[in-house]
């Protein structure tokens, strides 16, 4: 991981002590998503409020290298609160930005794969994607 040293500190102690780890008893809806490169895993549960318009909850649990589960942690810290349609327009870059840190090509999927999560399980739940049950990074 290039960048600096408070942005590589933040990463591991979100890998070593992940925000938000466990699981919401009834979430709205629950997603989960792997890379299928290296089988790391997150499993996103989300809770909406009552117009389906912000997000008032989220846990995850998840298996993997620092990033993926770092990335998983910081987001579901950001997500907190979060207009549900600032969370469809997030992007690679908004990830990237998050972590601070420059990552290469190869580990861009580690990066983002809590956001397809959230995302993918998103969408698919307000019906405006094919239901599936599991998000890859390749189905971008
Ligand atoms: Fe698998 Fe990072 S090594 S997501
Ligand atoms: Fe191995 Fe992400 S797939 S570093």
């Amino acid at each position: 991981i290039g960048g600096s040293d408070m942005y590589r500190q933040q990463i591991l102690d979100h890998y070593k002590n992940p925000r938000n780890y466990g699981e919401i008893e009834e979430p709205t809806f629950t997603h989960v998503g792997e890379n299928p490169m290296c089988g790391d895993t997150i499993e996103m549960d989300v809770v909406l409020d009552d117009d389906e318009s912000t997000i008032e909850g989220v846990a995850f649990r998840g298996d993997g290298c620092a990033i993926s589960q770092a990335a998983a942690s910081m987001l579901s810290e950001e997500l907190q609160g979060m207009e549900t349609d600032v969370l469809e327009e997030m992007d690679r870059d908004d990830i990237i930005d998050m972590l601070g840190v420059d990552i290469s090509p190869m580990r861009v999927k580690c990066a983002v794969l809590a956001e397809k999560v959230a995302q993918d399980g998103l969408e698919i739940y307000l019906g405006e994607k094919d239901l599936d049950m599991t998000t890859t990074e390749e189905d971008d």
